[in-house]
C-alpha cells in the first residue's frame, strides 16, 4: 500500500483506522473519505466528502488522488439494515459494486469488510469453521454474503486483488459503532464509567466473538501487507480475538469498577439476531495464511477501555 483511499473513514474502523495508516504511511498518503462532511474531518489529513453509491464520484476521486488501494469501510450494520433494508442494499451492495468497478478501472488492490453477520441460524455455532455453510437470515447477511462471492468473482475473472476479513464485534473508545447488534459491548463501558450502571439489550448467555479495535486495525494491515501468494480464502478471512457473553463482560468491569451493576433489558429485533451468529469462530487459516495474532484477550481490553474512555 502506498497511497490509500478510505471510505466510510468517519465511522467506528475508519476513525482508528487512518490515524493508524497516516502515521506509518504518511498524513498525505491516506485519503479519508465519507457521505458527511465536517470541518473537523479535514483536520487530519486529506479528506473528500463522497456517496459510494454515485459512481461516478468514486472514480473521479480515486483516479485524483492516483490510488493504489481502496479500503471501503462505507456500510449499514446489522440492526439499523433491518429497519431499512433498502438503503442497506443501496449502500452495502451497490457501494460495493462501486469499489470493485473503480477498482478495476484503476488497477487498485480492495479490501472489503465481511462479517460474523454473513453466518445463520444453520452455520455450525462453535468453531465456525472458515468455509461452511452461509445461509444469514438478515438483510446485512445477505448484503456481506454477497459483498464476499462478488469479492471472489472479480478476483477470479479480473485477478482483482481483493482482500477481505470477517470482523466480530468491534469495540473501541475512539469513536461509537452504528446501528450493530454487537455494540452493547461498547455502550457498556460508556455507560460503567458515566453511571456505574448498565441495562443490557442482549439477554445473558448469549456469546458472540469481539475483537479490540487495535488489533482489527492491525489485521486489515497485516492481510493488505501480505504475500498474495499465501492467501487461498482471500474473501473473507474469519477473525476474532475473543468470545464473551455479557456476564463475563460485566465480570470483568467489576474488576476494576466493584461497585459496577447490569440488568438486561433484552431487544427482540437484536436478540434473534445475535441467536442467529456464531458463539466462536475458526480463525486458523487466517493465522496460518498471514499471521493473525491479536493481542487484546477481555480484561486487557476493559482495562484500556476503562482508561482510555
Ligand atoms: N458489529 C456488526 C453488527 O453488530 C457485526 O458485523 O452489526
Amino acid at each position: 500500500m502506498k497511497k490509500i483511499l478510505i471510505t466510510g473513514a468517519t465511522g467506528q474502523i475508519g476513525t482508528d483506522l487512518a490515524e493508524e495508516l497516516r502515521r506509518i504511511y504518511g498524513r498525505d498518503n491516506v485519503i479519508t473519505s465519507s457521505r458527511r462532511d465536517k470541518p473537523e474531518f479535514h483536520e487530519a489529513g486529506p479528506f473528500e466528502s463522497m456517496d459510494c453509491t454515485d459512481a461516478k464520484a468514486f472514480y473521479e476521486l480515486a483516479k485524483k488522488h492516483e490510488v493504489d488501494t481502496i479500503l471501503h469501510l462505507a456500510a449499514i450494520l446489522s440492526a439499523q439494515g433491518e429497519k431499512n433494508p433498502n438503503l442497506l442494499w443501496d449502500i452495502n451492495v451497490n457501494g460495493l459494486y462501486n469499489s470493485l468497478e473503480v477498482s478495476k478501472e484503476l488497477g487498485c488492490a480492495l479490501f472489503v469488510p465481511s462479517s460474523i453477520g454473513s453466518f445463520g441460524p444453520s452455520t455450525p455455532r462453535d468453531h465456525t469453521p472458515q468455509t461452511t455453510i452461509q445461509r444469514p437470515t438478515t438483510a446485512y447477511g445477505i448484503s456481506k454474503v454477497t459483498g464476499e462471492l462478488l469479492c471472489d468473482y472479480y478476483h477470479l475473472k479480473y485477478g482483482l486483488d481483493t482482500r477481505g476479513v470477517r470482523f466480530p464485534g468491534l469495540i473501541s473508545y475512539k469513536a461509537l459503532p452504528g446501528g450493530g447488534t454487537t455494540d452493547y459491548a461498547v455502550h457498556i463501558y460508556h455507560e460503567a464509567k458515566k453511571n456505574g450502571h448498565y441495562s443490557s439489550y442482549i439477554d445473558k448467555g448469549t456469546y458472540m466473538d469481539m475483537m479490540y479495535m487495535p488489533d482489527a486495525v492491525d489485521s486489515i494491515i497485516q492481510l493488505m501487507e501480505a504475500n498474495p501468494d499465501k492467501l487461498i480464502d482471500r474473501n473473507a478471512f474469519n477473525v476474532s480475538a475473543m468470545s464473551f457473553e455479557p456476564e463475563d463482560i460485566k465480570k470483568s468491569i467489576q474488576k476494576i469498577m466493584p461497585d459496577f451493576t447490569m440488568d438486561y433489558d433484552v431487544d427482540p429485533i437484536r436478540q434473534a439476531i445475535a441467536d442467529s451468529w456464531p458463539n466462536s469462530l475458526d480463525t486458523s487459516a487466517a493465522r496460518e495464511q498471514w499471521g493473525f495474532n491479536p493481542k487484546f484477550d477481555l480484561d486487557k481490553m476493559t482495562e484500556d477501555m476503562l482508561k482510555n474512555i
